[in-house]
């Protein structure tokens, strides 16, 4: 279990959200599960049980999907006016504003991370884009056509373009980040229009379903959201073949994206895929070295590394590479390991036992491959998942560790010559989500940034997310963005409609 000390000291209304087990949103109502069962939620810094939670499966997916049809067919939010729904979408971000600091808690619980962290940025995030998404409906609109039509010259035409929502959305989103993920989601589903049933991941459901209450109280109709916990492999894949759903939108490993897109080909959904990553850190040979060493280390290590768009391979010119793998380290040991629920830890640990033995296997690769361990590589403490942040010095290209996501607190430092090559060594991989280049020297931005193939570039920082700005991949990262306006296009059908006079 948790420990009470641990819990003493939350809010009572977290306390009171995990005093009882959990049930799923379908239709506007709380049920348990059709088979009745449930799995445990764990806290990372312990692993012990936080509550049980229903597990949804094929048949609860079922039951939401048709709710989320009916919905989106016959109730009334597609064709409620778009004040309307704008209303709806800032009474759940004032909601979520209210209840911040417990979906803080919750979320420092449930996936582990630093809860002052959790609060400043995963939930602030959340509920910014709400509200950036809830000034959508009022300002989505089509075109009018100037159209010719040669063959048909005495007749007068009136072209013009509807934008519909795509319909009912399938939603199925990662650990990392589970309030943001979930907010990303909600928030451009319901800005078009759309319908949704949203799977949040097994080992953090928590704030996904705390949301799902908000949304009760916000006044949205029943069946707009759904919301079904249970595991990837069942719920998940029905989700994915389900024939009343029309788009599955979907963030997690490029791995189970290559599965759900094939899954979605049957029915031919549209689909919109946010993958893994390999990003490329690069220090330019004039970088400012007191900005790039603390902005490299960060790009690692923020979130235990547990972000799609770590800078997980950082370059370093050889002329600075003892420079910057010294000040990497300094850095790295001065950051204090421990729970999330104690805002001074700023390592916290990995989301499960799974990750921690994948992230330990990695480091081992490395270390069997011939990579220095510069700093950190081991385990710290004897209960929960935690791993030092580790820096893995010398690697090169042909290394796993340089090749695969690790998903952890791992850095691989690679050595390079010349400036002339590095948008090659940092296009040497299968990824292209994000990258960042550290310089002074602004005709290295000019020069270098086309040609990186990655759906962000970072320029003298990383990891920064806006909710003005599109973010999604290039490669096997995915395709589709979150965020931005562009995150509406795949939520939307472009009808045409042609008016003979
Ligand atoms: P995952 O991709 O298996 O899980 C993400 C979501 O997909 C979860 O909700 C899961 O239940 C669901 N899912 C799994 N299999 C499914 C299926 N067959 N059909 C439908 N949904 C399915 O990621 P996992 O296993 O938790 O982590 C493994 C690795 O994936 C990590 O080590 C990391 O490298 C990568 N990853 C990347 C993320 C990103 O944001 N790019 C997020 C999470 C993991
Ligand atoms: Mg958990």
């Amino acid at each position: 279990m948790t420990t009470a000390a641990q819990l003493e000291n939350l809010h009572h209304k977290t306390q009171d959200f995990i005093s009882s087990p959990r049930k799923m949103l379908v239709n506007g109502q709380w049920t348990t599960s059709a088979s009745g069962k449930t799995f445990d939620t764990l806290d990372p810094s312990t692993g012990g049980v936080i509550v049980q939670v229903a597990e949804g499966d094929k048949e609860d997916i079922d039951r939401a999907v048709s709710a989320a049809r009916a919905a989106f067919e016959d109730g009334p939010w597609p064709s409620m006016n778009p004040t309307a729904r704008e209303r709806c979408m800032h009474k759940l971000a004032d909601l979520m504003e209210e209840n911040a600091d417990i979906l803080a808690e919750l979320e420092a619980l449930d996936n582990g991370k630093n809860v002052a962290i959790a609060r400043a940025v995963d939930i602030q995030v959340a509920i910014d884009y709400i509200r950036y998404m809830a000034g959508w409906p009022t300002k989505i609109m089509g075109n009018i056509l100037p159209l010719s039509v040669p063959y048909a010259p005495d007749a007068k035409f009136l072209g013009y373009t509807l934008k519909e929502p795509v319909g009912v959305v399938g939603q199925i989103i990662p650990w990392n980040f589970p309030t943001l993920m979930c907010a990303w989601k909600l928030g451009v589903a319901l800005a078009s229009g759309c319908t949704t049933v949203l799977k949040p991941a097994e080992e953090t459901p928590l704030t996904a379903l705390y949301i799902g209450e908000l949304v009760c109280q916000a006044g949205f109709p029943d069946g707009v959201v759904n919301i079904i916990p249970g595991y990837g492999h069942t719920a998940g894949a029905a989700l994915t073949t389900h024939k009343q759903v029309d788009k599955i939108a979907f963030t997690g490993s490029t791995e189970v994206g290559k599965i759900i897109v094939k899954a979605a080909a049957d029915t031919m959904k549209n689909v919109s895929m946010e993958l893994g990553g390999k990003s490329p850190a690069i220090i330019l040979p004039d970088a400012d070295l007191d900005i790039a060493i603390p902005g490299a280390a960060s790009a690692i290590f923020f979130n235990q590394g547990q972000v799609c768009c770590a800078g997980s391979r950082l370059f370093v010119p050889d002329s600075l590479y003892d420079q910057v793998i010294e000040g990497l380290a300094e850095a790295a040991n001065a950051m204090k390991i421990g729970p999330g629920l104690n805002p001074d830890n700023m390592v916290n640990p990995l989301v499960s036992q799974i990750q921690y033995d994948r992230v330990m296997g990695y480091i081992d690769s490395g270390r069997a491959e011939g990579a220095d361990i510069v700093a950190g590589g081991k385990r710290r403490g004897d209960k929960g998942y935690f791993i030092e942040p580790t820096i893995l010095g010398n690697t090169n290209r042909d290394m796993k560790v340089v090749r695969e996501e690790i998903f952890g607190p791992v850095v691989c430092v690679q050595r390079y010559n010349d400036v002339d090559d590095i948008a090659k060594l940092a296009n040497d991989t299968i990824y292209g989500l994000g990258a960042s280049i550290w310089t002074k020297d602004v005709s290295n931005i000019i020069n270098i940034v086309p040609k990186i193939r990655a759906g962000t570039v970072w320029v003298n920082c990383h990891n920064i997310l806006d909710v003005a700005m599109p973010f999604g991949g290039y490669k096997q990262s995915g395709f589709g963005k979150d965020m931005g306006k562009e995150a509406l296009d795949s939520y939307l059908e472009t009808k045409s409609v042609c008016i003979m006079a």
